[in-house]
């Protein structure tokens, strides 16, 4: 067994270790981390990188001994083929002599330094690869030692349990927000509205007494007013209730029991077709904005259409996600007629993610509502209006 504990391994290992019941954030406890491996192996450089959730790509990459402009000449991060992919796809420790021996190397991007010995291990947790540290360019030998391996190996785990615990506080926290989101929702409807509708109710009761028309008239549009606001307020509830929608089951359930719920409204249960990978392809964000479109869409038709059936369909095919919904009513009204939120609040869910909505007449009449997207998105949703 080779000595670990030499005083000045010992404490960094501990300090980098201790780092992480610190309270640090990810990117600071990661620094520290693969700073405290360079230090400990002399390596000249060193990096680690993350993957990101899915693992298909990397999430966060540090590196130690690189300046900014060596950084900007190599240019892109590494993406994980060759060596580093090894390493992530079989995850053991690798050491070599000389980097470019290796049968799995890939060669270096113009302007990066050269680099010939290479420690590398996985940053695993429990059979969890979750990206790797590796250094190169040992300064006070050829080569890397077992010593050296085994701290790696022990900075790694630490970096692992640090990672794993960082996206598990991420996970409680969107929990509470949900909770958060679902209180407010309630609130919002089975108060406030209901406020709102009593004061309304109360102004109208009012307008007898009114003798003037300057009063009556801006009672009336303190009416209207209190109307519009009720609609911003629905709106928003749509908005708060979908996103915590796509959480804890698949979006094709949860499109269900919309169908299911909007049956009450419409009178007529609408026909539902699925086609691909819908629960597998489409994105939390993407179900969440997607859910509240049908909402939104289903209203209208039970509000404007005057229809008989309705068909809602959503297809994933070629990485996009459509949402057609169908109706046999009156058809969309005229271009230049009055809009309210929800077919701006439609095409905004749909801009989000890159894609975009077309309401045109049906081929044997009605509408036809189409919501197109890429199935996953490149950024977070920004559900409420
Ligand atoms: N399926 C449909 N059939 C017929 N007309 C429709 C249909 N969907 C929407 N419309 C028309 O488009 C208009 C705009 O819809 P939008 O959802 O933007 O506003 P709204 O439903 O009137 O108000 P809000 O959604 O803000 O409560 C509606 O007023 C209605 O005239
Ligand atoms: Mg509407």
């Amino acid at each position: 067994m080779p000595d670990l504990a030499g005083p000045r391994s010992l404490r960094h290992l501990l300090d980098a270790v201790m780092s992480i019941g610190a309270d640090l954030d990810l990117p600071a406890m990661l620094r520290r981390i693969v700073e405290a491996a360079a230090d400990l192996v002399d390596a000249k450089y060193a990096a680690l990188g993350v993957l990101n959730e899915a693992g298909t790509g990397l999430a966060q990459f540090l590196t130690v001994g690189l300046d900014d402009e060596t950084h900007r000449a190599i240019g892109d991060l590494p993406e994980g083929h060759g060596i580093l992919g090894l390493l992530i796809v079989d995850p053991k420790p690798i050491r070599l002599p000389d980097l470019h021996e290796h049968p799995d190397s890939f060669g270096f991007p113009p302007n990066h330094p050269p680099m010939s010995s290479f420690l590398g291990v996985p940053i695993v947790l429990r059979d969890q690869v979750y990206g790797n540290l590796y250094l190169t360019e040992k300064t006070t030998a050829e080569v890397f030692s077992d010593v050296d391996e085994q701290l790696v190996v022990a900075l790694a785990s630490a970096a692992a349990v640090a990672i794993d615990n960082a996206r598990l506080h991420a996970r409680v926290q969107e929990l509470n927000l949900l909770e958060d989101r679902e209180r407010i929702a309630r609130d919002l409807h089975d108060t406030v509205i209901q406020r709102l509708f009593a004061t309304g109710l109360s102004l109208q009761g009012t307008l007898r007494l009114a003798q003037s028309p300057e009063v009556v008239q801006r009672i009336e549009s303190a009416v209207e007013d209190l109307d519009v606001t009720v609609r911003h307020i629905r709106t928003a509830i749509f908005g708060l209730e979908a996103s915590r929608s796509t959480v804890d089951e698949g979006v094709r359930s949860h499109l269900l029991a919309i169908t299911r719920e909007a049956a009450r409204t419409l009178g007529y249960e609408p026909e539902v077709l699925f086609a691909g990978p819908v629960d597998a392809e489409v994105s939390d964000q993407v179900g969440d904005d997607l859910l509240a479109t049908l909402r939104e869409a289903l209203s209208n038709v039970a509000r404007h259409a005057r229809a008989s059936s309705v068909e809602v369909e959503v297809r994933v095919e070629a990485g996009e996600v459509v949402l057609r919904v169908a109706d046999d009513g009156v058809g969309p009204p005229p271009s230049d007629a009055a809009r309210g939120n929800g077919l701006p609040n439609m095409e905004r869910r749909a801009a989000l993610h890159g894609g975009g909505i077309t309401l045109r007449p049906g081929a044997a009449g009605g509408s036809v509502l189409e919501w197109r997207v890429p199935c996953r998105a490149a950024t977070p949703s920004a559900a409420t209006t």
